[in-house]
């Protein structure tokens, strides 16, 4: 379908030659001779691109180009500008004019122009279609997790990234709540906008105020310029709020205002300024605790938990321990290169039976671990996991499996050979003083259990 164009001009000989021309150029065209018949034309639709002079009779360009970026703001527009306005131009541009172009100018300058508006307009739809699919693709992608406590979580976030309501994020260290206040933000409507994060536990309590709401130049000694807060960056984005158990409880009113008005006064400053932001909260404390205990404001409290998701530890869905050992195993493989790397069934149960008290970052770090030190090995074994977790083994498997007492034992003296050979990076000498045997007794063992 032919793109359709309307041109205000009011100099006749030039709004018939660049309509002749543009139509020869295979647009579809409409012409106005001043600005309030282009005003209505605008107002009707149906365009794709608007040329429109600067000085025109009855309404001038730049009302023309407020019209148009109220009614039609996908429409482009380039403004004429007479004996290169710059500065008209400049300001045209900033009011959201797509490009100008100064008179006189030949026919081919034109069709550059419009054509550059074209393809532009051809790239803004592909990004919005990528962002699209990126977001479908990477929504859940990088948590991991089936067990129904996770689903609960996904469905939750599902249900609020389309909305604006706060989210409270509950769960123990290394449970993932940060994973899943990026999946809220980039799930939302807000994705293309900027998400700015705050680690209430890492600021101290003195700059807190600066870094939340920005301050004037000279409102306290050293601001030798005005910044703006991270409440104002986050505008029309999504602020996640991390501890927000620790936020100093001095501050607590102010945010809580902002919270309710949407407005902040940078600091020395006395202009409100209106924000849109969505506020993500995450704590691993318990936030009724600390109100009790009179840390934080309950009504700061009852204004961020209006939708809690909370992410159980991972001793309580235990059933996630092999979706996540499968998850981290193909990642840490594909990030250090090593594609036919494999894990022994011991290294394996070893980890599926450990307790994590550090969550999910624990057995993400151990697996990590695991695959830079098997290094020179084609198989991750149980020495090339943190000695707790193998160590485990001897308690467990080495225990558990009905072994008869001689068998317990072997089982635990091959797991302790193991390990000194691997803390030793595989020097005899020094595992054999370290298990307190000889070299001999030591490379005798080795062969009998068929160590490598
Ligand atoms: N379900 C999951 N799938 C994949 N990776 C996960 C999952 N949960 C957590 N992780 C990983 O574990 C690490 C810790 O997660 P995250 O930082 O989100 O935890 P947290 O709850 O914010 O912890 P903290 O309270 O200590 O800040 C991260 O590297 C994260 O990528
Ligand atoms: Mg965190």
């Amino acid at each position: 379908m032919k793109k359709h164009l309307l041109v205000i001009e009011d100099d006749p000989i030039m709004r018939l030659g660049m309509s002749h021309f543009l139509t020869y150029q295979g647009y579809k065209l409409t012409v106005c001779a001043d600005g309030g018949e282009g005003l209505d034309a605008v107002a009707r639709g149906g365009f794709e691109l608007i040329i429109t002079d600067l000085k025109l009779p009855l309404h001038d360009g730049f009302e023309i180009l407020e019209r148009a970026r109220a009614v039609a703001p996908a429409a482009g527009v380039i403004i004429i500008t007479a004996y290169a306005d710059v500065k008209s131009a400049v300001h045209a541009i900033k009011s959201g004019a797509f490009d100008y172009i100064a008179k006189p100018f030949s026919n081919e300058e034109l069709l550059i122009t419009v054509e550059r508006f074209f393809n532009f307009q051809k790239l803004e739809e592909e990004v919005t279609i990528l962002k699209e699919a990126l977001r479908d693709k990477t929504g859940f992608d990088e948590i991991a997790g089936e067990s129904p406590a996770m689903r609960v979580v996904f469905d939750r976030i599902s249900v609020v990234a389309g909305t604006d309501v706060p989210v409270l994020i509950l769960g123990e260290s290394g449970t993932g709540k940060e994973l899943v206040a990026n999946a809220v933000h980039r799930m939302s409507k807000r994705s293309a906008k900027p998400f700015i994060k705050i680690n209430c536990a890492a600021i101290p309590d003195t700059l807190f105020e600066s870094e939340l709401f920005g301050y004037e130049k000279g409102a306290f000694t050293g601001a030798a310029e005005t910044r703006k807060g991270k409440l104002e960056f986050a505008d029309g984005g999504s602020i996640f709020f991390d501890e927000i158990g620790d936020i100093p409880l001095s501050l607590q009113p102010r945010l809580l205002r902002v919270l309710e008005d949407g407005m902040i006064t940078r600091l020395g400053g006395n202009v409100p300024i209106r924000v849109s932001v969505r506020g993500i909260y995450a704590t691993s404390k318990d936030l009724r605790e600390a109100i009790a205990s009179g840390t934080f404001r309950e009504d700061l409290f009852y204004r961020i938990n209006v939708v809690p998701i909370s992410i159980p530890p991972l001793r309580d869905r235990r059933e996630d321990i092999p979706c996540l050992i499968d998850y981290f195993l193909k990642h840490f493989k594909e990030r250090y290169d090593r594609p036919e790397l494999t894990m022994s069934r011991s290294a394996y149960e070893a980890l599926l039976s450990f307790n994590y008290v550090g969550n999910v970052r624990e057995l993400k770090h151990a697996v990590e671990r695991a695959v830079v030190l098997s290094k020179n090995s084609a198989t991750i074994e149980c020495v090339h996991l943190p000695e707790e977790i193998a160590g485990k083994m001897i308690s467990g498997p080495c225990a558990r499996k009905n072994l008869s007492l001689e068998e317990s034992v072997r089982c635990f003296e091959k797991h302790r050979i193991l390990t000194a050979l691997n803390e030793t990076h595989g020097k005899k000498i020094d595992a054999a003083r370290k298990l307190g045997i000889s070299r001999k007794v030591l490379w005798k063992k080795i062969k009998e259990y068929r160590i490598e």
